[in-house]
This record gives C-alpha cells, sequence and structure tokens, in this order.
C-alpha cells in the first residue's frame, strides 16, 4: 500500500532530504542507474539521485527511435548545464524489431516496456556492476495499472513483477508517493529549469503511444511532424498536455483535383491538475485551422485533421 503525500501537505524541503536519506541507504556504497526521458517524472529523479548519490549515479538516455524531434540533444543539453552527463545509447532498432506486426494497445505497452528493461536496460546493468535502478513512477500511473486501466510501463510490485527475479535489479521509485504537480514542485526545488520542470507530461512508450495499429518507422515519422507542429501552436495556452495522434484508418480526400485516400491526425489539448480527469481545452477555431493548416501542409499524407472533445473519462489523456 502506497501512501500518497498530496500537494498540500507536501513539504517540498524536507520530502527531498528524506528521499536523498533513503537513496543512499538503498544503494549503500554501491552505484544507480536511471534513464532520463527529459520528462518532469524523470528529470526530477535525476536531480534527486545525483543529489543523493553525486557521481555513482550513471545517466542513460534511451534513444528509442520514438522520441520528439531534436529530443536527445535537447535533454542532454538542458543537464549539460546542470552539470549533469548523460550519456545517449543508440537502441533504435531494437524497438522497431520488437514493435513489428503487433497493433494491440497493451501489446504495444508490453513490447516497448520489455524492449527497455529486459534488453536494453537489463543489458546496460549487467555490463555496469549496478544492482538499483532509479525511476519516476508517480501514484498516478500505479493507480491506472492496478485499475487495469492502462498497463504503465514502468509499474512492475504492483502486479506482482518482481524486478529482481525478472530484470536482474532493484528498483528505486523516490516519487511513488506524489502526483504530477508534486513532482513539479520538487524538481523546481531541486533546480531543474522551468522548461524543463515545466514540461508537458509525456508517456513511457513516447509517440508509440500516439500511433493507433502497428508502430513503424515511417509512422512514427508522421506522427513525430505532427507533433512539432501541435506542440508549437499550443506551447502558450497553459494547457496541461497537447499531442498529435496517427489514427490508422484511412479516409478520402484529395489534392490537385485527384483522390488522395489520406491518413488522419486527431489533435488532443487538455485541461488537467493530476491527469487523473481531464477536459478538452476550449481552443479558439482559428487556433485549430490553423492546426490543421500546418499540419496539412507540413505532414505528408494527412488529407483529415480533428480535434477531440471528450472528457476523461471515460477517454484517457494519450490514445493508446
Ligand atoms: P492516460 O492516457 O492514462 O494518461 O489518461 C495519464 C497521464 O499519464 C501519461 N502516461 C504515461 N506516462 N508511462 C508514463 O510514464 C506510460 O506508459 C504512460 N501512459 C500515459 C499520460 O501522458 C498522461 O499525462
Amino acid at each position: 500500500m502506497i501512501t500518497e503525500i498530496t500537494t498540500k501537505e507536501l513539504n517540498v524541503e524536507s520530502f527531498i532530504s528524506d528521499k536523498v536519506k533513503e537513496i543512499n541507504e538503498a544503494v549503500g556504497d554501491g552505484t544507480a542507474i536511471n534513464a532520463l526521458s527529459g520528462g518532469v517524472d524523470s528529470s526530477t529523479v535525476t536531480m534527486l539521485g545525483h543529489r543523493a548519490l553525486g557521481e555513482r549515479l550513471r545517466t542513460v538516455f534511451i534513444e528509442n527511435g520514438l522520441m520528439r524531434e531534436g529530443e536527445s540533444e535537447q535533454v542532454v543539453g538542458f543537464f549539460q548545464k546542470l552539470g549533469i552527463t548523460v550519456e545517449v545509447v543508440d537502441a533504435r532498432d531494437e524497438f522497431f524489431a520488437a514493435l513489428a506486426g503487433i497493433s494491440d494497445p497493451e501489446e504495444k505497452r508490453e513490447a516497448v516496456t520489455q524492449t527497455f528493461y529486459k534488453d536494453v536496460f537489463g543489458r546496460i546493468v549487467k555490463e555496469s556492476s549496478s544492482k538499483h535502478l532509479m525511476q519516476g513512477t508517480i501514484l498516478t500511473d500505479v493507480d491506472e495499472t492496478v485499475a487495469g486501466i492502462k498497463r504503465q510501463h514502468n509499474v512492475f510490485e504492483q502486479l506482482g513483477i518482481d524486478p529482481e527475479e525478472s530484470f536482474g535489479y532493484r528498483i528505486i521509485e523516490p516519487l511513488i508517493q506524489l502526483r504530477k504537480d508534486g513532482v513539479r514542485k520538487v524538481g523546481e526545488a531541486l533546480g531543474l529549469p522551468c522548461e524543463l520542470f515545466e514540461r508537458i507530461p509525456f508517456p513511457g512508450p513516447a509517440l508509440a503511444a500516439r500511433v493507433i495499429g502497428e508502430v513503424t518507422r515511417e509512422k512514427i515519422k508522421t506522427v513525430r511532424a505532427a507533433t512539432a507542429v501541435v506542440e508549437r501552436l499550443l506551447k502558450d495556452r497553459r494547457a496541461f498536455q497537447y499531442m498529435a495522434i496517427l489514427h490508422e484508418d484511412r479516409v478520402t480526400g484529395m489534392r490537385e483535383g485527384k483522390r488522395d485516400f489520406g491518413q488522419q491526425i486527431e489533435v488532443r489539448c487538455w485541461d488537467s491538475v493530476d491527469a487523473r480527469t481531464a477536459t478538452a481545452t476550449q481552443l479558439p477555431f482559428e487556433i485549430l485551422e490553423k492546426l490543421a493548416d500546418e499540419i496539412i501542409r507540413e505532414v505528408p499524407g494527412i488529407v483529415s485533421v480533428t480535434y477531440n472533445i471528450a472528457p476523461k473519462p471515460p477517454s484517457t489523456i494519450e490514445a493508446v
């Protein structure tokens, strides 16, 4: 049973000193590894871990081929400025091979999880002498996994999976009692620049969670280009999260007077505090038109752009 620390009752300074102590006790005089994706949760864990362990924490960025435009360079650059070295590990081929032929949402999540933890991480940990993996699981991830809504890519013990037995290392999860808004406060207090701690959430399975149906290099390229447009046009609207989703079914369109059986992008933009419930942001129609215009212009193959207006629940924030 995990006890929630609500954002209201969170005392940031004592939370940080408690966690630094706990991490030190868990790791002893050993070393730990953590994977940084650049999201709020893993960035906060990186700062917390380096505060506790210094050089004894090795931070890696797994290039899974599913990240957004320029993401690895940007994240590595941010942390370099903070004095933390991030190692980039290229595992693109492994992830695309694992995702080939799979279209079921939960199987896709499982493929990303297995590739990440067992293949790529298992190998990195095995090649090092580390026995500890630190990660930024938060309470919302646990809730939704236990409720069977979505299998979050970073939740094991709550599902009865022993990471030590399955993957050969122990997992340390210092943020597991917090929700997103609490994590932001901790990240800010640890000195993350506001560009980082104010970044919108991005899921562990990355753009694979935003492709309906089979994930291929080609489809990731399409959803990545659409994501760049959506993020650029919606960044100043103070929404909780916004994204582009590539649909699987095609629709008839026309281009230069000819029939074009093209692809569809769904745009989502959410107002939410903690991701447990959410509603669609009431975007002005001019913004919606601009989104459609730019996506159609900049992303090859797209003939339809829609905006999701259903709330969560019954919708969820990501489409997969
Ligand atoms: P959903 O789609 O379940 O998302 O309404 C709730 C919040 O969690 C993020 N999300 C994930 N985060 N691993 C993560 O670390 C995941 O597998 C995952 N799936 C969804 C989502 O972006 C939203 O902020």
